[in-house]
């Protein structure tokens, strides 16, 4: 394939870099729910970039946070000095998450949140006294991002294939809870699977309690393609875990700060984690930003022994950047003002949920379409493979969507929307006509 020779030297994440090059697909502008690529075209973003524009593009509020911050302080280090905006933000996390005693571990994206949970886990173990508590489960399917104990708890098998010999020994799987025999064309959470989190009790008895040291995963499956807990599924895990003096961290980097309608999910399932990672939508994802939510008695175990050392030995030199806060500050105001998620943003997203509901459902019956799913702002199609190519058809059809004038997902045999919370009902509706549209033109 031929590449064009400005596109030579970025070697692109999560792409096939060859067949972009050659056919590349470049934004230039992003305002509000559009973007507009080089050629023109503006481009409905069904995807709020990647899970993370919740506000659309250059919201007014966060850019004119970020301009004055950058001509405050623009950059302070976090190595024992602070800045007081890292402060408030900490607190209106905590207050937003109805946990106001909790406390907020800064990182600067998803992957590092989940390194750094799995890390306080069995830290926290150790500082019990409970040493021999290290073993990690997580699930199949499981996406929680690219770092060495992100791809080790993850489950997605193309994530972790050729790294094997480097990731984290001592971890184990939950199967993951999709089985579309059971629950196809679901509408919200499923009825059927509660009873697959009983096989955690399988692992504990495999391993012994005294040897696991936490359970993490993704209240809804995101990246994977939009794969709902079923119903009371979530809570048995959080039975079993604390059963077993197990943690349990909910990796809220896609559903947190309002893609369900509430806070986090957390809320949303009424489950109480004991660690909550999240990044994207925390700033709108402009500059970046994630974190872990940490159960203040996680926080006191490390309290420990002479209080002018250091008592967590990590950290990042951006943990807490100024630029990235300011821009939390801002969003955090938009999504819930005053710290209230019944207004704002979250409120909205909660109000579009069943619009989204409806249009997607209505695409059962159409070419291609094998399941479709939905839960809060969320939702996913999978499409029948084209045979002996394995995630193309999702491909031809996002290419499809493209030409018309939506961006979506793919991934796998999967093509997921999750619109921003600034959208209008008939900008919903038509962007899962173009996804008809596409799937017609595909097929
Ligand atoms: C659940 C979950 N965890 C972690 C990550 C990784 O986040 P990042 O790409 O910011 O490292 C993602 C990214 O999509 C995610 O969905």
């Amino acid at each position: 394939m031929q590449e064009e020779p400005a596109l030579r030297s970025w070697w692109m994440p999560f792409t096939h870099n060859r067949h972009f090059k050659a056919h590349p697909r470049l934004i230039e502008r992003g305002d509000g729910a559009y973007y507009t690529l080089v050629d023109g075209r503006r481009v409905f973003d069904g995807l709020s970039g990647l899970w993370c524009c919740p506000l659309g593009h250059s919201p007014t509020a966060v850019v004119e946070a970020i301009r004055e911050q950058a001509g405050i302080l623009d950059f302070s280090p976090s190595f024992q000095m602070g800045h007081p905006g890292a402060f408030r933000v900490a607190s209106r996390i905590t207050e937003l998450a109805g946990r106001p005693n909790d406390r907020v571990f800064f990182t600067n994206s998803g992957s590092e949140a989940v390194d750094t949970a799995l890390k306080i886990a069995v830290a926290y173990h150790r500082a019990r006294g409970d040493a021999s508590r290290t073993r990690i489960i997580g699930r199949e399917r499981a996406y929680h991002g690219v770092g060495m104990g992100g791809i080790s708890v993850g489950g997605i098998p193309a994530n972790r294939k050729m790294f094997a010999p480097l990731m984290m020994p001592g971890v184990d799987h939950l199967p993951h809870t999709f089985d579309p025999s059971k629950m196809g064309y679901s509408r919200g959470q499923p009825e059927w699977g509660a009873h697959l989190a009983d096989e955690l009790e399988r692992l504990v008895a495999l391993h012994d309690a005294s040897n696991i040291a936490a359970v993490i995963v993704e209240p809804m499956q995101g990246s994977t393609g939009v794969i709902v807990p079923p119903k009371g599924y979530l809570a048995r895990l959080r039975e079993i875990c604390s059963k077993h003096g197990i943690l349990l961290i909910f990796d809220e980097v896609i559903t947190g700060f309002g893609r369900l309608g509430t806070s986090f999910a957390a809320d949303f399932f009424d489950v109480r984690p004991d660690m909550i990672t999240f990044a994207k939508a925390v700033n709108n994802a402009a500059v970046p930003l994630g974190g872990v939510l940490v159960n203040e008695s996680i926080y006191q175990a490390f309290m420990s022994g002479p209080s002018h050392l250091i008592e967590f030995f990590h950290g990042y030199t951006y943990s807490g950047h100024p630029l990235a806060i300011a821009a939390a500050e801002a969003t955090l105001e938009q999504l819930a003002p005053g710290g209230d998620a019944s207004r704002g943003w979250i409120a909205k997203a909660a109000a579009l949920a069943p619009v989204l509901e409806e249009a997607i459902h209505s695409l059962r019956g159409e070419p291609l379409v094998a399941d479709i799913r939905n839960l809060g702002l969320a939702a996913a199609i999978d499409v029948t493979p084209l045979p002996g190519q394995a995630g193309m058809q999702a491909f031809r059809v996002f290419e499809q969507a493209l030409e018309r004038g939506l961006y979506a997902r793919f991934t796998g045999e999967t093509l997921a929307l999750a619109p921003p919370f600034i959208s209008t009902p008939d900008e919903i509706r038509n962007a899962v006509e173009t996804l008809r549209q596409a799937l017609r033109a595909a097929a």
